[in-house]
């Protein structure tokens, strides 16, 4: 895996002012190499990170950002149609100019890396450290796609027609990666894209769009539309000529999506309720890093996030491990992202109902091992809570909560364990922590989820490395993975089987 990048230059605070000479590609594009993150501990990276917290701090600041309004078309059925048009010509471009674009759009991105951390930072709260590997993730999207568009092209004896409108719904908790990523796919398959930003995030969407038109995305191929209104997204996603949804989100949204228009193409991928399984054979050092890390990045947040942990026999049992697993979340530093030294940021939004009762309530038999706080009156930043004797079907066992909550199980064996896990009716990730060969293969044949990890923590996804994507209620539609060499392909319909070279 790439290293740390090691030096962040100073950005303009105003990125739109500062031209930017982006490398062309007359030879072709590169390979793809995975993006580096940024160590904003190194001491080179320090002014550069707090000129970013002193810009997120100020109100007047966010203020000035933009929000993707669509003044032009502000009736779906013209934007749809301006859009239909557009997508015809895009697909009609050869693939290496789709895909020089979208190189430009990734050295874009890190050039604007800085400004793209201070208005998630600013808008959501999000912090650096979260941050800052989605600009990355965000990166390889662009990249990786790029060569699934020109792999489209050089597929034979079957012939590709690409979706001509795609809409894009992202979601509000990884501001930046997912709504670049599913919107540079729907692009490199050689479709129009109108995106939808999530409700609390239009700003963050906004910042990611200036970057692809500035790329040389025309206008007509990519728009955005804001405000989030009902009534405008059942129209497109009814709408006959939007071909495809990407959505990621909650199951009860693809529900709705699909009610609306219950032959539509939808990708999505939506819930989960994960869980990273222990054993008495695991590196527990390792297992409770990877538990506190998978639990309580980015507060929980996540729908690759571990929200449960399942202690195998001996590991339930053992004080030490509970004491290490307590003493490891109660040494995060939460704050704002203000606080560089913060290890977990605030909740988006106030918590949903799910979640408050998970974090203020025990369900018959459970015990707080690690008590939840409330520290501050936004009501958005909590200390992260571990329950312990989480029963089999309880709520705790099935619901996804969204938020800075540990519950913990026991199983009597690897069995056991794996019947819990599978017991929920999500699929998206999942882990175990095992030393032993045979337990973890058989786990892995065994386990009901689309990401399955082996001694590493159950967020972070790495492009190319580990395609993403959930099975059973986490995901809807198409079955491939995002980040994967299948995902682009699947945005339009095929004469024949396609055989990839
Ligand atoms: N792709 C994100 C992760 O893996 C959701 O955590």
């Amino acid at each position: 895996l790439p290293q740390h990048r090691q030096n962040r230059p100073a950005e303009a605070e105003d990125p739109a002012g500062e031209p930017i000479e982006l490398p062309t590609y007359p030879e072709g594009i590169p390979a793809f190499v995975n993006e580096p993150d940024t160590d904003v501990a190194l001491p080179v990276n320090q002014q550069w990170a707090r000129d970013i917290t002193a810009r997120a701090a100020d109100p007047a600041w966010l203020s000035r950002q933009p929000t993707p309004l669509n003044l032009e078309y502000d009736d779906v059925d013209d934007l749809v149609a301006v859009a239909r048009d557009a997508g015809e010509q895009w697909a009609a471009r050869p693939a290496a100019e789709r895909a020089e674009i979208l190189y430009r759009a990734a050295d874009l991105m890190n050039a604007r890396r800085g400004h793209l951390l201070t208005v998630a930072a600013a808008e959501v709260g999000k912090s650096l450290e979260q941050t800052d590997p989605e600009v990355s993730e965000a990166i390889d999207f662009a990249r990786y796609y790029a060569h699934s568009a020109l792999a489209l092209e050089e597929v034979e004896h079957a012939e590709f027609t690409p979706d001509r409108v795609v809409l894009v719904t992202p979601p509000w908790n990884f501001p930046l990666a997912i709504p670049f990523g599913s919107t540079v796919s729907a692009l490199a398959a050689g479709a129009a894209v109108i995106h939808k930003p999530s409700k609390p995030t239009p700003r963050c969407s906004m910042a990611l769009l200036e970057i692809l038109w500035e790329a040389g995305v025309p206008r007509e191929v990519l728009h955005g539309i804001y405000p989030d209104e009902r009534e405008v997204g059942k129209k497109l996603v009814s709408h006959d000529d939007v071909d495809r949804v990407i959505l990621t989100g909650a199951s009860e949204t693809a529900a709705m999506f699909r009610s609306w228009k219950p032959e539509l193409q939808i990708n999505a991928e939506t819930s989960g309720k994960n869980a990273l399984v222990v054993t008495p054979a695991a590196d527990r050092d390792l297992a409770v890093a990877d538990l506190v890390k998978s639990a309580f990045g980015h507060a929980g947040q996540k729908c690759s996030a571990a929200s449960l942990g399942i202690l195998v026999g001996s590991v339930y049992h053992s004080e030490r491990f509970r004491r290490q697993l307590v003493d490891a979340a109660s040494s995060l530093v939460i704050d704002w992202p203000t606080n560089l030294k913060a290890s977990m940021g605030p909740l988006t939004e106030q918590p949903s109902e799910k979640l408050h009762r998970a974090l203020t309530t025990l369900e018959p038999d459970e015990t707080w091992l690690l008590e939840p706080r409330q520290l501050d009156d936004t009501g958005r930043l909590w200390s992260p809570g571990i329950k312990e004797g989480v029963k089999p079907g309880s709520f705790f066992h099935l619901t996804e909560v969204f938020g800075p909550v540990l519950g913990l199980m026991r199983a009597k064996d690897l069995d056991e364990a794996i019947e819990l896990q599978n017991a929920v009716d999500f699929g998206l990730t999942g882990g175990i922590h095992s030393l032993d060969p045979e337990e973890v293969r058989s786990w892995v044949d065994r386990v009901e989820v689309g990401n399955a990890y082996v001694n590493r923590g159950i967020t972070g996804a790495i492009v190319q490395r580990q395609s993403f994507g959930g099975w059973k209620q986490s995901s809807v539609g198409l079955g491939s993975k995002a980040g994967g060499p299948n995902y682009v392909m699947l945005f339009g319909q095929w004469n024949d089987d396609p055989q990839l070279s």
